[in-house]
C-alpha cells in the first residue's frame, strides 16, 4: 500500500535505483540543503539516493551504500565519530582505512561554510566537488591492499587532495602518493589543505606530490602504479591508466555519463585485465578542463 502510494514519487527520485519492489519499508526525508534524500531500507539492504535539481552537482557519491546519511551533522560533528558511523554501518570493515580516515581530519578539505562530516558531496568551486566521506571510505577499502607500505598510488582528479593524503599516508616515506588535477586553483589549494594535515611531512619530504594536468593520461614518472584511483567519470577506462597500472595492481574508476557504476579493474600478473562493477554512483565527468569550466 505504501509502495503503491509512494511509487510515482520513487519513479522520480530514484530511477537511476530499481529495483525497489523487494524493499520493505523506508523514510523520506528533506535534506537541509534543499535537496530531497530518500532511505530505503530492508533487512539486509539500505538504499539510499540524493537527487539535487541540478544533476551535475550530484557527484562523489554511491547512489547505493550501505548507510543512513547524517541529515543535520548534529551528534556527528568530529571526524572521529563520522569514521565510526561509517564502520557502524559496514562501509569501513579494515582498520588501517579507519585508521588513514580518523588521522586525516575531513575538516581541513572542506570549503569554509560546509558542514564537514555530513555524509554529502560538497562543491569545492570551479564545477567540481569533494566526494561524501561515504565513498572516500569505500575506495579506501577497494584500494587498501594496493595501498601497502612502499607501494605507488595514484589519484587521479585529486581536488581537495583528501584521498591523495589518505594514499600517502598508507604508503608512507618510502612509497609515492600522486595527485593529478586539472584545475590549477585546485591544485593549489589541496597543497594548502594538506599542509594542514597530518600528511604534510610526506608533502614536505617528496613522496606526495600534487600536479595540475590532464588526468586521463595518468603521470608516468611514478608508473607503474600499485593502486590508482580516479575521481571523476570517464566514459571509458583510459588507455594510459590501464598501461600505467602494475601487474597485480588495481584501479577504481566511476564509468559511464548519465549512468555510471564505480568498477574495479584489476591487472592480473599476466597483463590481463578483470573488470567489475561495485555500485551505481554519480560524479562529475573526467573531461577536458574547458568542458569542465563551460558553464562556471
Ligand atoms: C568529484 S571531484 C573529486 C575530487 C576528490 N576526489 C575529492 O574528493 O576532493 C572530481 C575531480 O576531477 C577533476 N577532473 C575532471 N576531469 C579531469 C581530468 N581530465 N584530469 C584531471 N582532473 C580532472 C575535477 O576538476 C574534480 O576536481
Amino acid at each position: 500500500m505504501i509502495i503503491r502510494m509512494l511509487s510515482p514519487l520513487l519513479a522520480y527520485t530514484c530511477r537511476y535505483c530499481a529495483p525497489l519492489n523487494h524493499l520493505l519499508t523506508f523514510t523520506l526525508h528533506q535534506h537541509h540543503h534543499h535537496r530531497h534524500s530518500l532511505v530505503v531500507s530492508a533487512p539486509s539492504t539500505t538504499l539510499s539516493c540524493l537527487h539535487p535539481p541540478n544533476p551535475r552537482f550530484l557527484t562523489g557519491n554511491s547512489l547505493v551504500f550501505k548507510m543512513e546519511r547524517f541529515f543535520s551533522g548534529s551528534g556527528i560533528n568530529k571526524n572521529k565519530a563520522m569514521v565510526e558511523h561509517l564502520q557502524r554501518y559496514g562501509v569501513i570493515n579494515s582498520k588501517k582505512v579507519a585508521q588513514v580516515m580518523e588521522t586525516v581530519d575531513r575538516a581541513l578539505f572542506v570549503p569554509d561554510g560546509n558542514p564537514p562530516y555530513v555524509d554529502s558531496p560538497m562543491q569545492i568551486g570551479y564545477n567540481a566537488t569533494i566526494s561524501a566521506p561515504h565513498m572516500h571510505a569505500t575506495c579506501l577499502e577497494l584500494l587498501q591492499e594496493n595501498l601497502q607500505p612502499g607501494m605507488h598510488a595514484l589519484d587521479v582528479g585529486s581536488g581537495t587532495g583528501y584521498l591523495t593524503a589518505c594514499f600517502a599516508l598508507m604508503v608512507g616515506p618510502q612509497g609515492c602518493a600522486v595527485g593529478v588535477e586539472h584545475i590549477p586553483e585546485l591544485v593549489a589549494s589541496s597543497i594548502k589543505n594538506i599542509e594542514k594535515s597530518a600528511a604534510a611531512p610526506l608533502l614536505k619530504e617528496g613522496s606526495l606530490t600534487l600536479h595540475a594536468g590532464d588526468g586521463r593520461l595518468g603521470w608516468p614518472e611514478c608508473a607503474p602504479y600499485d593502486a590508482i584511483h580516479v575521481g571523476a567519470a570517464a566514459p571509458e577506462i583510459p588507455q594510459p591508466l590501464i598501461d600505467q597500472l602494475k601487474p597485480g595492481g588495481r584501479m577504481v574508476i566511476p564509468v559511464g555519463n548519465i549512468f555510471q557504476d564505480l568498477k574495479v579493474v584489476d591487472k592480473n600478473l599476466d597483463g590481463s585485465i578483470s573488470v567489475r562493477s561495485e555500485t551505481s554512483v554519480r560524479y562529475v565527468p573526467l573531461t577536458s578542463r574547458e568542458a569542465q569550466l563551460r558553464d562556471y
